[in-house]
Formats: structure tokens, C-alpha cells, sequence
């Protein structure tokens, strides 16, 4: 039977991971199909921590501005507050996301870019529409239904929800980017590990001008410590800004063996009262919905020519803000490989790094959220108040740090650590960009992992051993300033030299696909005038980087070819591994 409808790529789901991955495919040239089963892109606020690995990807897909534009900047995001309500008194702060000062030398130093709160239903529209922009086509209220494979493609049926019939999309690979209850993944067998509904949690979203209790300590988070802030949810009872100051979503748990409450307007009210502590506000309920706290990870993203990304392989709870981040990152990670075996340039073997780079990472977050859920307790234990019998029994508690005992002062002392241990969640730089790849598409050098000199959760360590993301340096081209990671990218492989690299540009330049080159240093393309970059780069000025089309370091060698034969005989082999040919 012929199918009703062909393309290369066809994408089911319209969030982060399916958006970003047409807008990535659209930006490479490849034809691509979004179906989503709604007549909408997200109508809630949902994911919205946007890290400075997610902007750099942004930025080589050409919308970092537009988002910027659109989002909550980082100087809003950060004094994350612990109180007993909004109104009520608060117990402490951590200054988050890049705003401890230190930490923003950290994000200066690491990226061009910087950290915003991006909603997902700001961000949805701004990858789509780009994406269609860019020749994807979209098809609202079009449900995945099925797929079947063979050896040259994917037949998937899909019904129209509108005209209540189904018909078949032919594609060479189908992308099930269809979220946390993920049918393609289902349907392709993917193995999975870990476990689904840990915990109960409502999501409540609705509009109150809340100035006078936020503006003075701007943050994207505030945590409640109220009585029944210990069951089910995400460690406490939250108030989360959606814009400043007067939108909001509140995550509250509720006991899962249980089953969810009944979601009325009068009980989203009242627990919306309870965390705001002031019945003088006016307040309009949007909308609640119930969800629940998962750990589970996919342990293989692939099965033939089905590939899935984000919360289909990944389900984890909103802590640390990994969700939508680390989904756009994987459609990167996958898209440009796609497109190289499509040309026929790469071999489908590439197509099999994805896992070998990406599952590591999608269990590694899942872990990590969960965790940081876990390290919320502290909090409450300082203060007695993990099981207190009453509610008057905790505000006791919670009262007894004030007063002027040796049994007081440990228990502010506890509090204030407590309080601070929770930067792993919400200052964890490290976890943000150091992640490094091991994998077929990456050609080590033979030196020893270096590991991390310090915390690798907390501090980003930037390398440019093979496997590690390119680090960012200023660098100068006439009167331009660009980072050494708008060099790259742009779907092409980019080779990084030097004076004395002459050799590697040459090789480059004889390569298929042709490679972009970049020499760096004194009266070359690109100067180093802070000498950034001779710190950073880890290998001599005459020494070579391979970067691959997501800013990734492929193949590094770090002095200078001893001749122009050695330089095509080393790049030549690297890129053949890298392409999956070798
Ligand atoms: P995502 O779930 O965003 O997208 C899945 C897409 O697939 C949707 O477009 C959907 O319509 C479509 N789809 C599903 N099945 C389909 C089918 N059979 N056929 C066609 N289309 C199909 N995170 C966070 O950090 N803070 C938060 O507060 C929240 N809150 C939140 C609330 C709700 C209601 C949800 C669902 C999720 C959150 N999240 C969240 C999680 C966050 O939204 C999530 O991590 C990212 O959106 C993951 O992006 P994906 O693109 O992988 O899936």
C-alpha cells in the first residue's frame, strides 16, 4: 500500500525535544513533519529554568534573542527563598542560578551566554515557529497512532483528529518526541529503568499580584514550609514565578497512595491561600492539573530507525530545572547525525552514538532531580519538623530558633546549612555544562581523563579533551567580538588551529564534508587578545581541535603535524571514525 504522505524525518510531539529537534533538522536542510496531538502548542507555564548550554544551542539555532526577549532575565531568577508563606516568616535564602557572585563569574567566564526563565509556553512557539519558518511542516491535532519498519523507513499511522480518520506518513526515520507516557517508546520496545509515580504533586496556575512579597527578593522559586509540605511533591510546597510579578504556578504533593484530590476551584484556592499567607490578595485560579514524580530513564534511545528524545526518555521531577534543557539538548545532539546519514556522508553507525552520548546523561539528571528533592528534608529536620503531630506543633518548632539557647543556636546553625546544601539544586553549574561524551563519534587522544579538580556537580571544569564541549573564549575578528563557539556549529564540523597549523587547515580543506577552518592568533582570522583562548585551549598554537556540528570536541592533537601528510592521514582517519566508516 503506497503511504498518503512522505518525508525524511517525521517527529511526533510539539514540545522542547520535538520542537528544537525540526528546528534543528529545518536549519540542516533536511524535510521534516511535526505531528502533535493537540490543536495547541503547551498551555501551561511548565518547564522553564533555561540553562547556558540550552542558550548556546539556541544561539547556534539562531533564536537566542528572541528568547532573551521574551524570557525572565537571570538577575530576577535567583534569591531562592524558604519561608512559612509569602506573607509569613522567612527562614532563609540561596542565592541561585548564576547570582551568587562567584557562581556569576563562573557563567561569565564558561559561556556567551546567560541564563533566563524561559516558560514552555513562550518557548514552544518561538523553536516552532522558527522551525516552520525554516520549511518543517506542522500538524496540529494529529495523534501517533502506530509504526512498522522496515529496512528503508518507517510506515507510521496517524489519525486526524478533526476528520476522525487515520492515514500513513512514510518517513526514513520517525523521532518519538512524544513526551513522559511516550507511545512511540513504548511501541519501539525501549528498555527502561528505574520507577514511575515515586510521588503525588498538583500543579495550580494563577494570576496575583504578589509585588509586595517578591520584588524585594526576586525569584523564580519560593519554598513553603507549611504543615503538609512533606507529603508526596517535590520536598516542599512551592510558588514559582511565572512572570514577575503576577504570575504564578504552585507545586503541592499530595499522598499518591491515595490517589490525587479533587481539583476543584475551592481546593486550589485554598491551598494557593495556604502558600501566600494573605486573604487581602486577589486571586484568579487558571487552571490545576495533578501529575506525579518519576525516576525513570530509558537505558537505549533507539530501536532501528526510531529514535526518541526528552521526557520519552527521561522522567524525572522539575528539580534542578533539567526537563526541557537537557530535551532540546538531545534533538541537538541527534539532528545533525541525521542529517549526515541522509546525505550519505556518515554511515548509520553514527546514528548509534546517540545512546552511547545521551543515555548516560539522561540517567545522570534523572538521578540528580530526585535527589535534590531528598536534600529539601534537611530543611525541614532542622526545624523539627519532618512529622510534627499538629500544625501548632511545628509553628512551635519553627518558632524555637528564635530564642536565645545553646539548643536554639544549633538549630540555626543546622537550618543555615541546611539551607545552603540546597545549591546542588539550584546553583549546580557543574551539572549544566560538564557533560562529556564517550562514544564511537569521538576520537581520544590517548591522555588520561583528567576528572574534575573540584565538585563536578558544582563547577563547570571546561576541557578540550575529546568528548567535552568546546570552551567558550572572547575572541577578536576586525572590530568584531565573538566567542570561540560562534565559530562553530551551523551544522558543519569546524576545524580549530593555529600559527603554525597550516598543515591541519589544508588537510581540512580537502575533506568531505567540507569542514569550516579557524585559525586563531596574530594577524590571523580570529585574534586572542585576552590570551583566553592559549589558556583554555590545551594544546600548542600549531595543534588542532576537531569540533563536531554541536560544539563538541571530536579528535584533538595537540602540537603541530609533522607534515601536510600527516595532517590528512590523521584527519582523514578521524573523520572516518567519527562518520562512522572505520
Ligand atoms: P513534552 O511533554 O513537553 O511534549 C510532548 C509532546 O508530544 C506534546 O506536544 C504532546 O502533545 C505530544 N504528544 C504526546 N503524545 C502524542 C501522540 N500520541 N501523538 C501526537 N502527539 C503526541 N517541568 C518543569 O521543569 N517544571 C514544571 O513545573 C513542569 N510542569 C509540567 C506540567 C505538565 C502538565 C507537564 C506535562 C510537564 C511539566 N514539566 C515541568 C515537565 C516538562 O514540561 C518536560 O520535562 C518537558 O516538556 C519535556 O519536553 P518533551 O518535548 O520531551 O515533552
Amino acid at each position: 500500500v503506497e503511504p498518503d504522505v512522505v518525508t525524511d524525518v517525521l517527529i511526533v510531539g510539539s514540545g522542547p525535544a520535538g520542537a528544537s529537534a525540526a528546528l534543528a533538522l529545518s536549519t540542516y536542510g533536511v524535510p521534516n513533519i511535526v505531528v502533535t496531538r493537540y490543536a495547541r502548542l503547551a498551555d501551561t507555564p511548565r518547564a522553564h529554568i533555561t540553562n547556558q548550554r540550552t542558550m548556546e544551542v539556541l544561539r547556534d539555532l539562531g533564536v537566542e534573542d528572541e528568547v532573551v526577549a521574551k524570557a525572565t532575565p537571570q538577575h530576577l531568577m535567583g534569591d531562592t527563598t524558604f519561608c512559612t508563606s509569602l506573607a509569613g516568616e522567612e527562614l532563609g535564602r540561596v542565592r541561585s542560578w548564576g547570582n551568587d557572585p562567584l557562581v556569576q563569574a563562573a557563567h561569565e567566564l564558561a559561556s556567551p551566554t546567560r541564563m533566563c526563565d524561559m516558560p514552555q509556553h513562550l518557548m514552544e512557539p518561538v523553536l516552532i515557529d522558527a522551525a516552520v519558518a525554516r520549511g518543517t511542516h506542522l500538524r496540529f491535532s494529529t495523534v501517533y497512532k502506530s509504526f512498522v519498519q522496515d529496512a528503508d523507513g518507517v510506515t507510521v499511522t496517524v489519525e486526524d483528529r478533526l476528520r476522525g480518520d487515520e492515514y500513513t506518513i512514510r518517513a526514513k526515520y520517525l523521532i518519538g518526541a512524544d513526551g513522559g507516557r511516550s507511545q512511540v517508546a513504548e511501541d519501539a520496545g525501549l528498555p527502561m529503568g528505574g520507577q514511575m509515580g515515586v510521588a503525588g504533586s498538583i500543579n495550580i496556575v494563577f494570576d496575583a499580584d504578589l509585588t509586595k512579597y517578591t520584588a524585594h527578593r526576586p525569584s523564580t522559586l519560593y519554598w513553603v514550609l507549611a504543615p503538609g509540605a512533606t507529603v508526596g511533591g517535590i520536598g516542599a510546597g512551592l510558588v514559582r514565578c511565572v512572570r514577575p510579578w503576577n504570575e504564578w504556578l504552585i507545586v503541592w504533593g499530595y499522598d499518591v497512595t491515595a490517589g490525587a484530590p479533587d481539583l476543584t476551584t475551592e481546593y486550589a484556592e485554598s491551598v494557593v491561600r495556604k502558600l501566600i499567607g494573605d486573604d487581602d490578595i486577589p486571586v484568579t485560579v487558571k487552571s490545576s492539573s495533578a501529575w506525579t514524580v518519576n525516576e525513570m530513564y530509558a537505558e537505549t534511545y533507539s530501536a532501528g530507525r526510531v529514535f526518541c528524545a526528552g521526557d520519552a526518555t527521561h522522567r524525572h521531577p522539575p528539580s534542578n530545572g533539567l526537563g526541557s534543557n537537557t530535551s532540546i539538548q538531545d534533538s541537538y545532539n541527534l539532528a545533525w547525525k541525521l542529517k549526515l546519514v541522509l546525505d550519505g556522508t556518515a554511515s548509520p553507525r553514527l546514528l548509534d552514538t546517540y545512546t552511547a552520548e545521551r543515555a548516560p546523561i539522561g540517567r545522570q539528571i534523572v538521578t540528580r532531580a530526585n535527589k535534590s528533592i531528598g536534600e529539601t528534608a534537611p530543611v525541614f529536620e532542622a526545624l523539627d519538623g519532618l512529622s510534627p503531630q499538629t500544625p501548632e506543633q511545628l509553628w512551635a518548632n519553627i518558632a524555637a530558633r528564635k530564642d536565645a539557647t545553646e539548643a536554639a543556636e544549633k538549630q540555626r546553625a543546622r537550618l543555615r546549612e541546611a539551607i545552603a546544601f540546597k545549591v546542588y539544586e539550584f546553583n549546580a553549574h557543574g551539572v549544566d555544562l560538564n557533560q562529556r561524551y564517550a562514544s564511537e563519534a569521538i576520537v581520544p587522544d590517548g591522555t588520561p581523563d583528567p576528572g574534575f579538580d573540584r565538585d563536578p556537580e558544582l563547577y563547570h571544569q571546561p576541557s578540550t579533551r575529546p568528548g567535552a564541549r568546546l570552551p567558550h573564549a572572547w575572541l577578536t575578528s576586525g572590530t568584531r567580538t565573538l566567542s570561540t563557539l560562534d565559530t562553530v556549529g551551523q551544522g558543519r564540523f569546524t576545524l580549530i588551529t593555529g600559527i603554525g597549523g597550516d598543515h591541519w587547515t589544508r588537510a581540512a580543506e580537502a575533506q568531505d564534508p567540507a569542514i569550516t577552518t579557524v585559525a586563531i592568533g596574530p594577524g590571523r582570522q580570529y585574534e586572542d587578545p585576552y590570551g583566553d583562548w592559549a589558556r583554555l585551549s590545551e594544546i600548542a598554537d600549531g595543534g588542532v581541535l576537531l569540533v563536531r556540528p554541536d560544539g563538541y570536541v571530536a579528535f584533538r592533537h595537540a602540537t603541530a603535524a609533522a607534515s601536510a601528510e600527516d595532517a590528512e592521514r590523521l584527519l582523514t582517519a578521524a573523520l572516518r571514525r567519527i562518520l562512522g566508516h572505520a
